[in-house]
Order: C-alpha cells, then sequence, then structure tokens
C-alpha cells in the first residue's frame, strides 16, 4: 500500500486530482485512445467474423498496428486516472476486473495479428475456427472493458 500512497502522492497524481486542466486532459486522452482500439479492433473482430466482407484481409492487418497506437493513448492516460486515486483504484474489485478485461481484449488483438498475416493461407479464404472464436471472445472482452471501466466511477466493491 505504501507503494500506492506514493504513487498519489506524486506531482503527477497532484496535477490530475488538483488542477483544473488535469483531470479533464487525461479523461479525454483516455476516450480518444479507447475510441481507436476498440473501434478498430471490432471492425478487425466482425470482418473475422464474416461482416463487412468487401474489405480485404490485408486491409485488416493495416489497421492493427494504429488500435495499438491508441492502446498506447489508453495506457498512458489510464495510470495518469490511476495514480490520482491509486489506493483507492488497488483494492476496487471493480477497477481491477476493467484492467483484467483491458489486458484479455489486447491479448487478442495481440493474437489475431499474426494470424492475419497467414491470411492468404486459409482454406477457402475463410478464417479457421480458432480465429473466429478468438474474435468473438474479443468483442466480449472490449465491451466488458467499457462497461466495467464505466461503472468503476460508480460502483466500487473494495476488497
Ligand atoms: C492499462 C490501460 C488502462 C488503465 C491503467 C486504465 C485506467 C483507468 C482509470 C484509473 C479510470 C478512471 C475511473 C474513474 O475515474 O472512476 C479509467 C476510466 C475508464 N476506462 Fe480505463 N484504463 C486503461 C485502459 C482502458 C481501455 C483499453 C478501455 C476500453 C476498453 C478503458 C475504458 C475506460 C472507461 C469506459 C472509463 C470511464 C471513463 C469515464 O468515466 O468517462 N480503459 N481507466
Amino acid at each position: 500500500m505504501a507503494f500506492f500512497a506514493w504513487l498519489e502522492a506524486s506531482k503527477l497524481a497532484e496535477w490530475v486530482r488538483m488542477s483544473s486542466e488535469g483531470y479533464p486532459t487525461v479523461i479525454t486522452l483516455h476516450a480518444i485512445g479507447m475510441a481507436i482500439m476498440v473501434g478498430l479492433c471490432v471492425i478487425v473482430d466482425l470482418r473475422l467474423l464474416g461482416r463487412f466482407d468487401g474489405i480485404p484481409y490485408e486491409a485488416l492487418q493495416k489497421l492493427l498496428p494504429v488500435a495499438w497506437v491508441g492502446f498506447l493513448i489508453n495506457t498512458l492516460s489510464g495510470s495518469g486516472l490511476f495514480v490520482a486515486q491509486a489506493t483507492m483504484f488497488a483494492t476496487d474489485l471493480m477497477f481491477i476486473a476493467k484492467i483484467l478485461l483491458v489486458f484479455a481484449g489486447a491479448a487478442t488483438a495481440g493474437i489475431l495479428q499474426p494470424e492475419l498475416a497467414k491470411a492468404s493461407t486459409w482454406p477457402g479464404g475463410k478464417p479457421p475456427p480458432r480465429v473466429r472464436n478468438i474474435a468473438a471472445i474479443g468483442i466480449v472482452f472490449w465491451l466488458c472493458a467499457i462497461v466495467t471501466g464505466r461503472l468503476t466511477a460508480y460502483i466500487m466493491i473494495f476488497i
């Protein structure tokens, strides 16, 4: 806990918590990063599940590096939001669940990226069932991450 208390006492945490521009800046960046990461990942997932079949798989490959930029923005801004109230978030199950879901969602994107590079070898030009399953799970993880992220502001479950 001493570590989280130290984070919460940092200059960055004080800026986010106390200044008039700190919190609005980081929460806005968080929303932008989320829109980029989740928006692009869900397009990729839906395409792998058979939607938007006019989009070639090679085009999807180009979307994922941009999605990772969104994830970087999200991680940096999320860390700023976290340090502002680190001792509270560190013991809040809703927040912990959201972080686990975020990393699970990111893991699905990390698995799909090299799979997409092999798209030209897929029999019949269709993704194998394993790839489709990961795409479907990815959508569920992302949606649950958004819901738990939003609920973190309203429902705290302290451990
Ligand atoms: C490692 C990366 C991330 C960290 C450390 C992080 C951390 C945080 C923190 C501390 C908050 C503030 C909660 C509050 O004020 O009560 C927050 C808000 C939120 N986060 Fe994240 N987050 C990360 C990534 C993501 C991702 C990838 C998503 C989307 C799937 C996401 C969705 C949200 C949502 C929807 C909110 C609520 C925003 C609002 O109140 O308007 N976060 N995040």
